[in-house]
């Protein structure tokens, strides 16, 4: 991977990287010779080719992300566990957290504080309200349903990223999803109580937000191919 000045995250800058999962078979055995035997064998537990294949590829641009900031070979890094099974590198390295749906992964990368990434791809496939009555608060459901029907889908998958990137910056389970209430400002941009969100939409029909403790974050995004690296653009919250 070429070894850009995005390797130190700046002035509390998130870098987020975009990783597209569907890559040619020419590129897959190379990508999967850096997993370890963990990651090999959840892989393979997975039922279907596609999803293997996914897995492997978000997994290997994890390692060769975090490599090139850590200044260590991907195969060589050691990951551990920490609150409710969030990765964290076993050793020193930057705060990271990865996210991925359908064909997208997500790496967000913090020199300094904790960080939360979650993409979605916006599905109406699924039955949105029974799972909104589940984790979102009455005044959630009202900012969901106040766009009308076009964009009902949209605003269900936002707000749960918003959701589950605050999870994911503590380690906390999907219980405490409930917990976490979103409100939108009059800007329509998400806020919540003791996190800082920063939304993107990663791609076509892809939405996702990075949460941090604080102040929403600074994202610098870039899409990773593998040995190649190109800057995309700067989000200021
Ligand atoms: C973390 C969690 C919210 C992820 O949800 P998801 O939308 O299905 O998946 P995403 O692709 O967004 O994120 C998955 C990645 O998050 C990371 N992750 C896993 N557990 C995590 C945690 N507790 N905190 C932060 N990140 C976590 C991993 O990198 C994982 O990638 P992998 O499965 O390929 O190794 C969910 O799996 C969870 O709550 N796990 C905690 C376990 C738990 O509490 N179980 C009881 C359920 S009530």
């Amino acid at each position: 991977m070429e070894r850009t000045a995005t390797r130190e995250p700046v002035g509390g800058a998130i870098h987020l990287w975009r990783v597209w999962l569907d890559q040619p078979p020419q590129r897959l055995t190379r990508l999967f010779d850096v997993l370890d035997d963990a990651e090999r064998l959840r892989a393979a537990r997975l039922a279907r080719l596609s999803d293997r294949i996914r897995f492997a590829v978000a997994h290997a641009a994890l390692r060769e992300i975090l490599g090139s900031y850590a200044g260590v070979p991907a195969s060589d890094l050691h990951f551990a566990e920490a609150r409710n099974g969030k990765p964290v590198l076993d050793g020193s390295g930057p705060h990271f957290s990865l996210s991925h749906s359908d064909g997208i992964a997500l790496v967000a990368v913090a020199a300094d504080r904790a960080v939360g990434v979650d993409v979605e791809r916006v599905s109406r496939d699924r039955d949105l309200d029974a799972v909104a009555r589940r984790y979102f608060g009455a005044d959630e459901l009202g900012w969901i349903n106040a766009g009308g029907e076009s964009s009902r889908a949209e605003r269900f998958f936002r707000l749960w990223t918003c959701k589950e990137s605050c999870l994911k910056v503590d380690g906390l389970g999907l219980r405490a999803l409930e917990t976490i209430r979103i409100r939108p400002d009059p800007r329509d941009r998400p806020r919540t109580c003791g996190w800082g969100l920063t939304e993107i939409a990663p791609g076509p029909s892809y939405v996702a937000t990075v949460a941090a403790r604080g102040a929403p974050p600074a994202l610098r995004v870039a899409t990773w191919h593998h040995n190649n690296t190109r800057i995309d653009m700067v989000i200021a919250p």
